[in-house]
């Protein structure tokens, strides 16, 4: 399942020190997580000075700067700085968020950055997230009907029936709540974590989805949905002010309500 596999107690050792211009006034000190699989060697923290009368206010801008001017070969993923695609995700500060819209002035003292917890490592600061993926794939995250579509329209929906989605479509699968989540950590081979759930429970609130009592069926399993113990962090991490725990908790109502 896993490639590039570092359990994450293992050793992280004092890194390379990169020292600010002399002329820089204000400086703040970005320790990063770095780990390279090709070399061979335990992980270290690097330290980055930077000036921040030449940097962009946010995470994502200073490791940008750090990469383009001081060590091309940090390696993490970004793509809209905008905090849309979700791919910049990763713990700063104690919290699993977005680097692109995690203000560097929110952070008293150094900025300490480490890949999301409990994930495999490819390198540096970038997860393995295939099994994340695959989680996803496996609640079937589109569409499915089984009466003939309209044959001038598309599928309709109500005001109130789309309503019932905000709060869902949000989810831009950044993982930062599911890598926040301690029954995630611990059983994610067989939980599908909060995300996923959340997921999951975007296509059941669906009016427009026929297979509402399949997708109950799926989840209906100790380890599947059942894992989630109402600890909360999903909700107090997401980068988007979403709450997986009450996707959770509706499915749930959902699987009880059926069986009466
Ligand atoms: S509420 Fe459930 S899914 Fe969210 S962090 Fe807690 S155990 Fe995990
Ligand atoms: S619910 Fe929030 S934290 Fe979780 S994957 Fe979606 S956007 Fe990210
Ligand atoms: S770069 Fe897209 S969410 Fe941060």
């Amino acid at each position: 399942m896993v490639e590039f596999s570092l359990p994450r107690n293992s050793k992280v050792g004092k890194g390379k020190h990169f020292k600010a211009p002399e002329s820089a006034k204000r400086v703040k000190t970005f320790n990063v997580y770095r780990w390279d699989p090709s070399t061979g060697e335990n992980p270290r923290m690097d330290k980055f000075e930077v000036d921040m009368d030449t940097c962009a206010p946010m995470v994502l801008d200073a490791l940008i700067k750090i990469k383009d001017e001081v060590d091309s070969t940090l390696t993490f993923r970004r793509s809209c700085r905008e905090g849309i695609c979700g791919s910049c995700a990763m713990n700063i500060d104690g919290t699993n968020t977005l680097a692109c819209t995690k203000h560097i002035g929110e952070v008293k003292g150094d900025v300490n950055i480490y890949p999301l917890p409990h994930m495999a490592v490819v390198k540096d600061l970038v997860p393995d997230m295939k099994h994340f993926y695959a989680q996803y794939e496996s609640i079937k995250p589109f569409m499915q009907t089984q009466s003939p579509a309209p044959s001038n329209r598309e599928r309709l929906q109500s005001p109130e029936d789309r309503e019932k989605l905000d709060g869902l479509y949000e989810c831009i699968l950044c993982a930062c709540c599911s890598t926040s989540c301690p029954s995630y950590w611990w059983n994610q081979d067989r939980f599908l974590g909060p995300a996923i759930l959340l997921q999951a429970y975007r296509w059941i609130a669906d009016s427009r989805d026929e297979m509402t009592g399949e997708r109950l069926d799926d989840l209906e399993d100790p380890f599947r949905l059942f894992r989630c113990h109402t600890i909360m962090n999903c909700a107090n991490t997401c980068p988007k002010g979403l709450n997986p725990a009450k996707a959770i908790a509706e499915i749930k109502k959902l699987m009880v309500e059926r069986q009466v």
